[in-house]
């Protein structure tokens, strides 16, 4: 699991964001520290938060390496350095090799904090066309 801070604080500012997190995780008798990054962006259809992972479909480069780069007229877009993978704003993939949009998290309220299980990012449902 991994916190990612109070709803209140994620709330501020513009979106997308990048935000970091550090956490120890358990796997069998192994605890490891583990940190990194996310985006998060606001869903179009309910305003909740959409929590994306940074790691590029294709073959696993993190699309964070790269910047969120904000293009002129066209919102802004991640975008993977590896192959020219591209993804719009709400991590839907939209050009180059990548196969399907950036996978996401579920949250959960622990704490007053909003937290993710950091080790199991969900595929999204195809887009229809
Ligand atoms: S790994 Fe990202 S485009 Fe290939």
């Amino acid at each position: 699991m991994a916190s990612l801070g109070p709803l209140s604080e994620l709330e501020k500012g513009d979106f997308p964001k990048k935000v970091f997190y550090k956490t120890t995780v358990q796997d069998a008798w192994v605890e490891q520290e583990m940190e990194g990054f996310l985006y998060i962006n606001k869903n179009k259809e309910d305003n909740s938060l959409l929590i994306m992972s940074p790691i590029c479909t294709h073959l696993g480069c993190a699309a964070g390496n790269a910047e969120v780069s904000m293009k002129e007229n066209e919102g802004v877009e991640f975008y993977c350095p590896c192959h020219g993978g591209k993804y719009d704003e709400q991590g839907i993939n939209v050009g180059g090799p990548p196969p399907r949009s950036l996978d996401v998290f579920e949250s959960f309220i622990e704490d007053k904090n909003v937290c993710i299980a950091i080790l199991s990012p969900m595929v999204r449902e195809k887009r229809k066309k």
